[in-house]
Formats: C-alpha cells, structure tokens, sequence
C-alpha cells in the first residue's frame, strides 16, 4: 500500500481487522521495521486523538515521529496554481511537500473543510495536493471528508465486542453547538459499509449525509425506530450537507440518553460534549466504548504505517 486516505483503500476489511487484532495483541512485534525511518505529522486542525495515537504507533515500529502544527507554526501555503503570491500566503505547496518529503519518509496530514466552500472541500485540495507534489507516502490524519483512521479504528472495535454474527450498528446524529465536518459519519458508514453488520443511519430532516456515501444504507428521521434492537450506537454530530455547513433547527431531542439506548453499546470517536450530544449516564456506564476505541486508535495507525512501511 502506498497512500492510506480513504477506506476504500482497505482492499478486505475482515482481513485487516484480523491482522489489528495481531498488532494489538504484540505491539512492539515489528520494532525494527521503522528503524530510521521518519514520520512527519502535519495539523492544519487541532487533535489529542489522533496526535498521540499516531506517534504511539510510529514510536512501536522504530519510527521517529516529527509534528508541526502547520497553522499556527510554518509559513502560510499556497495550494492555488498560478497565483501571483502577493497575500497571506509565503510558500507554494508544490515546494512545501517537495521538502518536507525530503525529511520524511511518510507524511500524515491533518486538513479539515471550511464547511463554506462545498465543491473545494469535495476536492479535498490540501490532502490531494501532498499526494501529488509529495515524493512519500500519505497518510490521511482527517480530512475534508473522510477520516479512515477512524473509520477503521471503528470497525475494529466492533468486530471486538460483537456477541452476534450480525450486529445492528446505528449510526445517530446528535446535537452540538457547531457546525462540524462530515468526514467522521462518511468513514464510519464506508467502514460499516464492508462489514457484515446491519447498518442504518438516523439522522433529523435536512441532515442527510451525501447520496455517494450512504448509497443505498437505510436512512431513518425517527431516532427511536433506528435504535430498535440496536447493538451498537455511534453518535455523531454533523452540519447539513444538502445546506452546506449550516446548523438547522431540529425540533425532537436528538441527545443520546441512557433510557434511548437501552442495553447498546455506545460509541463516539470523541472528544465528545457531555449532557450536549450524549448524557453523563451513557458514557459513565459499563456500555460506553468511547476509551476503548480511542486506545484502538493506536492500533489501527499502527497496521497502515507497517502495511506502507513493508512497501517502501
Ligand atoms: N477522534 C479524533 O480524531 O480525535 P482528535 O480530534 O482528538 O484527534
């Protein structure tokens, strides 16, 4: 594997989930396929998840992890083509990738939406222009619309705690106070997508994710009818999609209760706003997944970095 920046890049999910099981279980098994090799991590956004997991993983095979908070730190990018620089930006990012590929030997890149610009965000511009002026590989730390990292952290822990063949999984909107990226809810229904799960989405009116990711997932407005005999319950907050980046009025109490849910496990890819998108009662009970999957997180970095790492 060369790129790692969307699920679709998981050829067999079974397969993977399968080999993550074996990294988790002997973390330190490949500590010398990293030797002297780089990882450079690069946030255009903020993190705690994904910025310690992924050092953690690069730190179990021998790499050297290096981390620049690109927004707040390096020079204003140009992704433009043809641009007479003369504004906030200093460097063109065909330079910017040509030199920090020179550095490292994969680059992880962190670039959320604007949440404004539909048609640019669906372009993923800042992701697609490392992997075309990088000489390294890239992988996808979340972008403007996927985040597989977590996608596949998901799936793992899943797979982990399912007492059925066939769980139920629901993945449920729920409420926030911003408007926030479609790029968690995207991975988690493509990695849902490939598993054999019963899947569904609830969802208020006008909260619709995109047709080319939901494809033919059934969609539910009616929160309780979707959890009906739900296994697994993944809350996650996101802007309209049809209104783009717009936060509409949503008339029933979408909040995840413990009285909703019932004997479902939770999940959230956190950080998760207490008594907003989920009550207390959920995440301080025995069903919440939310640490469990955030230590997964380690686990699934690891397996993309050693799949990239065997094929350098
Ligand atoms: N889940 C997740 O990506 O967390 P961070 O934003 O803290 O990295």
């Amino acid at each position: 594997m060369k790129n790692y920046t969307s699920i679709k890049d998981i050829e067999n999910i079974h397969n993977w989930i399968t080999e993550a099981k074996k990294v988790k279980a002997n973390p330190l098994a490949n500590k010398n396929l990293g030797k002297n090799k780089t990882l450079g991590l690069l946030f255009f956004n903020s993190s705690l998840r994904t910025r310690l997991s992924t050092q953690k993983a690069a730190l179990n095979l021998g790499m050297e992890p290096i981390v620049m908070n690109v927004s707040g730190d390096a020079w204003g990018i140009e992704f433009e083509d043809g641009t007479e620089m003369n504004g906030n930006t200093a460097e063109h990012i065909k330079e910017a990738a040509a030199v920090v590929s020179q550095y490292c030997d994969v680059i992880a890149v962190r670039a959320f939406p604007t949440l404004t610009d539909k048609e640019k965000d669906e372009s993923e511009q800042v992701l697609n222009s490392f992997v075309k002026y990088a000489s390294v590989p890239i992988v996808s730390m979340e972008s403007a619309t996927g985040h597989p990292l977590q996608g596949l952290t998901d799936a793992l822990t899943i797979a982990e705690n399912s007492l059925k063949k066939k769980p139920k999984v629901v993945l449920s909107w729920a409420p926030h106070i911003k408007a926030l990226p479609h790029a968690v809810a995207n991975s988690f229904t493509q990695a849902m997508q490939k598993m054999d799960v019963e899947f569904v989405i609830a969802n208020p009116e006008g909260y619709d994710l995109s047709k080319e990711i939901t494809k033919d997932t059934p969609i539910y407005h009616n929160q309780a009818q979707a959890f009906k005999d739900a296994d697994f319950i993944y809350a996650k907050n996101w802007s309209s999609y049809e209104s783009y980046g717009q936060l509409l009025d949503v008339n029933d109490n979408w909040t995840i209760t413990k009285d909703k849910i019932g004997d479902a496990k939770f999940m959230h890819c956190l950080p998760v706003r207490r008594n907003v998108v989920v009550e207390d009662a959920v995440l301080d009970s025995k069903n919440s997944l939310v640490i469990e999957q955030a230590n997964n997180r380690t686990y699934a970095a690891q397996l993309v970095l050693k799949k990239i790492l065997e094929n350098l």
